[in-house]
């Protein structure tokens, strides 16, 4: 892998990770796992839809956070496996900033061993527990068109769409709506106009909801 491929991530005030490249958080300066929690899988119907060979998948892997607090609500509910995590990812971070950031999780951090262990290695694709993890590296706007999977719910979890608009374009947006399976849905942190249009075309229909902390609205949607 080049340089330029590689993450870079300076460390602000409160020890969580900003990417130089894009000049945003990878997650909330407040709570990031309960950010998650409450944008990604409440906004998913999560953990109450979980059940034998579900699909999540992720646009923006970063630190594994949301990977991590979706590991830890499957198995807090004893839902049945296999549950299936994939994530794309342009620019992978380095496995130490990874244990650095998620040293402020102490509970994803706990069940972070294996992963930490399979990522040092180069391994994109690992298990854990029940729970198949596969994170596809390069651009997503390549990457997810090439994607042979479908999802039953995606985190839409790019830095902010003004900072990094690659990541929210209506041509992605449609290759999500194409990757995800009937009566699939989606759930992002912004309500960014364009990014609601773009999934509207997708073939979803949008619902705007309170967002977490500091952040008026959230977006979730159902496919149509
Ligand atoms: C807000 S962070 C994701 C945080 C992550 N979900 C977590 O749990 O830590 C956004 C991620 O999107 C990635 N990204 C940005 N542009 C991308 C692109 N064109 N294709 C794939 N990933 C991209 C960034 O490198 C970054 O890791």
């Amino acid at each position: 892998m080049t340089g330029d491929q590689r993450a870079e991530v300076a460390w602000n005030a409160q020890n969580v990770p900003v990417s130089t490249r894009f000049d945003d958080p990878y997650f909330s300066l407040e709570n990031g796992l309960a950010e998650t929690r409450c944008t990604f899988l409440a906004g998913n119907d999560l953990p109450a839809r979980f059940g034998p060979g579900f699909r999540v998948a992720e646009l923006g892997f970063g630190t594994g956070l949301n990977m991590l607090a979706t590991l830890l609500a499957f198995e807090a509910v004893g839902a049945a496996g296999p549950l299936h995590y994939t994530s794309f990812e342009a620019y992978p971070m380095a496995a130490g900033d990874i244990a650095r950031a998620l040293g402020a999780f102490p509970e994803a951090e706990a069940v972070a061993g294996a992963y930490l262990d399979a990522w040092a290695k180069g391994k994109r694709r690992f298990l854990l527990g029940e729970m198949h993890v596969e994170v596809i590296e390069g651009d997503a706007r390549g990457a997810l068109p090439r994607w042979d999977g479908l999802a039953d719910a995606w985190f839409l979890d790019g830095f902010s769409p003004a900072k990094n608009p690659e990541l929210w374009g209506p041509d992605l947006l449609a290759a999500v709506g194409d990757h995800t399976a009937p009566g699939g849905t989606f759930a992002t942190y912004t309500a960014a106009g364009f990014v609601r249009r773009g999934l509207e075309a997708a073939g979803f229909t949008v619902t705007r909801r309170a967002g977490f902390g500091r952040k008026r609205h959230m977006s979730t949607g159902i496919k149509r």
